[in-house]
């Protein structure tokens, strides 16, 4: 247990990713939740977006009358709402000792722009690393869900969007390219079936959340004081 003289905890960045329906938003809340309730204030933000200036890139992106763009213009679209976003909200906040919690992060791109779209591994790898100064996240978590009908009906309940709008080929790539991702990442990329009940994958994301905050000096066995000591 950490006492008033232990120098501050550090930041932590964890990121949740997964293809579009897997349900990171719903679990992104309820994770934060936990952490405020255990005392310790994340910071929960999404990409593309998180600042003014990639919100608007997110509007160009995602919204579904923007004009069609090459695959390789979308990379450094993302890219540059990334490099915003990691300067001007990630960073400061991890420098201050916060828990930052992203709805995607780089491997979002490895994914949806390499993987699947066909931008080649090692220049998605260099355009990220430009954009984030190489920031990695501490634990990524991906919900990976095997069944396509659970996806395809969720998505069904929406208007889809620009990227959602492609093909079911395409949308099979990028849970393919998830899978993929967690081999060539294992030091930081934790895959959880997101095709169990909400609660229960709450639990497995917990665990993990738990397991690296402990590794970095939290103490969260009790819920209630995991930041008592800072
Ligand atoms: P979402 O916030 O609703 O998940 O929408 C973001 C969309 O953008 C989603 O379809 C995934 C896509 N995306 C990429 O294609 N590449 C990226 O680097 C990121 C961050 C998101």
């Amino acid at each position: 247990m950490r006492t008033a003289v232990d120098k501050p905890l550090p930041g932590v960045f964890i990121s949740l990713e997964g293809c579009d329906g897997s349900g990171k938003s719903t679990q992104i809340s309820r994770i934060s939740s936990r952490l405020d309730s255990a005392g310790l204030n994340p910071l929960v933000t999404r990409e593309p977006g998180g600042t003014p200036f990639g919100e608007r890139v997110r509007q160009l992106l995602l919204d579904p009358g923007s004009p069609d763009r090459s695959i390789l213009s979308e990379t450094f679209l993302y890219a540059a709402a990334r490099a915003e976003f990691v300067s001007k909200i990630v960073r400061p906040a991890l420098a201050q000792g916060r828990i930052v919690i992203t709805e995607r992060y780089v491997d979002s791109t490895w994914v949806y722009q390499g993987y699947a779209g066909g931008v080649s591994v090692s220049n998605i790898e260099s355009i990220n690393t430009i954009a984030t100064g190489g920031l990695e996240t501490d634990l990524t978590i991906i919900l990976d869900i095997s069944d396509s009908t659970v996806i395809n009906e969720r998505l069904a309940l929406k208007q889809k969007d620009k990227i959602e709008s492609r093909s079911g080929k395409y949308h099979q790539k990028v849970r393919e390219g998830y899978r993929v991702l967690a081999k060539r990442f294992p030091h930081r990329v934790i895959c959880i079936d997101a095709g169990l009940d909400v609660s229960a994958v709450e639990s497995l994301i917990w665990k993990e959340v738990v397991n690296i905050l402990s590794k970095k000096g939290y103490d969260l066995t009790n819920e209630k004081h995991g930041r008592e000591s800072l």
